[in-house]
């Protein structure tokens, strides 16, 4: 295997988060490898809605935190809310310093959003359904510009280098079918979410949780992997991935409809349409099973102006042949967003020295069991660069290597068949009986394939899911619909493997 040395820090994963430590670390050297090309294969260009964060006079930190806290259903770790809303707006701030177009008020303030389950409008956003690409195409070009980022596409993560006092000192990429072993100071996981391991996803294809999978393997202590947050609005055309159908919609008034065009979510939630968006999922679920469908009515929201207030939205729905402008959009429920992950302290720290994890790779805390909207891009911009900070101090290790065991990867077809099984038995309703179906599917997939990173990371989900008998937040047990007392998860993949998942259970 070739060995390539770097003497900086590695940055594995090139969305909002991955690219904010890169340019935090300087004047440190820094490596950034990402699968494909900038700007592509992220999440975080994708995104529609914003930035949260309290610009606006009526606004405060410690209100966006309530909020925060509220929405996340008992688990956010309230420090941690209070440096993502006490740093927020300082890095809205600097992200339009680097060229964000944020939309603008007459006087020169950030113009804000009103998304579900906040108490204040406080999103920044950009033309609609355009801050993903237009914030990640200002933070590209300021990485393209700075001299001390290198960026190396077409490399995949394959496995993380340990030495023999259990540091982290660099990782098995694999570029153009060959293995090479990338020495660094500190690497930081930027790999994102889990989208791609549901048949129904908002996020890119390839996001199979292996960044998640491999430090599991490596021994991380993983937080709150059961945690999924399920987008209500996903566009039900039949793509892979599903088109997103933003919120903000619903912030302007857009409303859900049966095929009948009876509205339903006040018989849901008080709130309706802005109730929170793990109650409007399961809403729209419950619809769509009972066989009435679910259909979002933007015709009097945005209708005439929907071209220019939500391109990215009306391209999608033009090109299924939806016009939004003339007819209700069919909508589902869709894997968004993963809560759960490599559990980090506030500079991105993990359990093992070494390693840093930053944007949905990552559980900060922040997030608890239900992700406010709009929190994610945020919590990439103030945690992406707090770890980019902290791991630039790290110096090398003189160490010698432990040998490393790189696992094989997931085929095609085997994926497609996890996707399959995680959607129906992981989805927005779980009980007992469906999730120890999908553990011995992960079983006998694990059986014939080897533990392939993206196997690890659909087994933290189902046996934590196993084990949370409640309903919390994304995660709603039909054979326990009611909260227990609030707990986070933490464990590492020794104690998944080592107990099964009934005794697991029990604990
Ligand atoms: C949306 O635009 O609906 C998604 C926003 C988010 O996931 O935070």
């Amino acid at each position: 295997m070739n060995i390539l040395r770097h003497d900086g820090v590695l940055v594995v994963g090139a969305g909002l988060a991955g690219l904010s430590a890169a340019l935090a670390a300087a004047p440190t050297p820094v490596l950034v490898l990402t699968g494909a090309a900038l700007g592509s294969g992220a999440s975080s260009a994708w995104a529609q809605g914003g930035l949260a964060a309290a610009l606006a006079e009526d606004d405060a930190p410690a209100l966006h935190a309530a909020d925060t806290i509220a929405a996340g259903a008992g688990l956010v770790d309230a420090a941690m809310a209070a440096v993502l809303t006490e740093e927020g707006p300082a890095a809205v701030r600097a992200l339009a310093a680097l060229g964000a177009p944020f939309d603008r008020n007459a006087d020169g303030s950030f113009h804000q959003s009103l998304e579900a389950a906040h108490s204040r409008a406080r999103v920044a956003r950009v033309k609609g359904d355009q801050a993903g690409a237009a914030i990640m195409g200002a933070v590209i070009a300021g990485v393209l510009a700075a001299p001390h980022i290198e960026v190396r596409a077409g490399y995949r993560l394959r496995a993380l280098l340990k030495d023999v006092e259990g540091r982290v000192v660099g990782v098995v990429a694999e570029a153009d079918g060959a293995l090479v072993q990338i020495r660094s100071h500190a690497v930081i996981l930027a790999t994102g979410g889990i989208g791609g391991l549901y048949a129904l996803t908002t996020t890119p294809a390839e996001l199979i949780g292996e960044g998640l999978g491999l430090a599991a393997q490596a021994g991380a202590v993983i937080a709150d992997p059961e945690f999924v947050q399920f987008h209500p609005t996903a566009l039900d055309v039949g793509a892979d991935p599903a088109p997103l159908v933003t919120e903000a919609l619903r912030g302007e008034g857009a409303f859900l409809v049966d095929r009948a065009g009876r509205r339903f979510m006040a018989d849901y939630h008080p709130d309706a349409e802005l109730a929170p968006r793990d109650v409007v999922a399961r809403a729209i679920h419950a619809e769509r099973a009972a066989g009435r469908g679910a259909f979002l009515d933007c015709r009097e929201a945005a209708g005439a102006h929907f071209a220019e207030e939500f391109p990215t939205v009306f391209a999608a729905c033009m090109a299924a042949g939806v016009d939004p402008r003339a007819q209700p959009i069919p909508v589902t429920p869709a894997c968004h967003y993963h809560m759960g992950g490599i559990a980090t302290g506030a500079d991105g720290a993990t359990s093992l020295p070494g390693l840093f994890a930053v944007g949905e790779v990552a559980s900060t805390g922040v997030h608890g069991a239900n992700r406010l909207a709009s929190n994610s891009l945020l919590e990439a911009a103030v945690f992406g660069a707090r770890a980019g900070c902290a791991a630039a101090q790290a110096v090398g290790s003189s160490a010698a290597l432990q040998s490393v065991v790189v696992p094989p990867l997931l085929p095609r077809e085997a994926l497609q068949s996890l996707r399959r099984a995680m959607s129906r038995d992981a989805g927005v309703l779980r009980d007992a009986r469906g999730l120890d179906n999908l553990l011995a599917e992960i079983d006998a997939l694990e059986a014939v394939h080897g533990r392939a990173a993206s196997l690890t990371a659909a087994r933290l989900v189902a046996a934590c899911a196993i084990a949370r008998v409640e309903s919390r937040g994304g995660h709603f047990r039909l054979d326990a619909p009611r909260p227990g007392a609030p707990r986070r998860t933490f464990v590492t993949l020794n104690e998944v493997e080592a107990r099964s998942a009934l005794k697991f259970a029990a604990e």
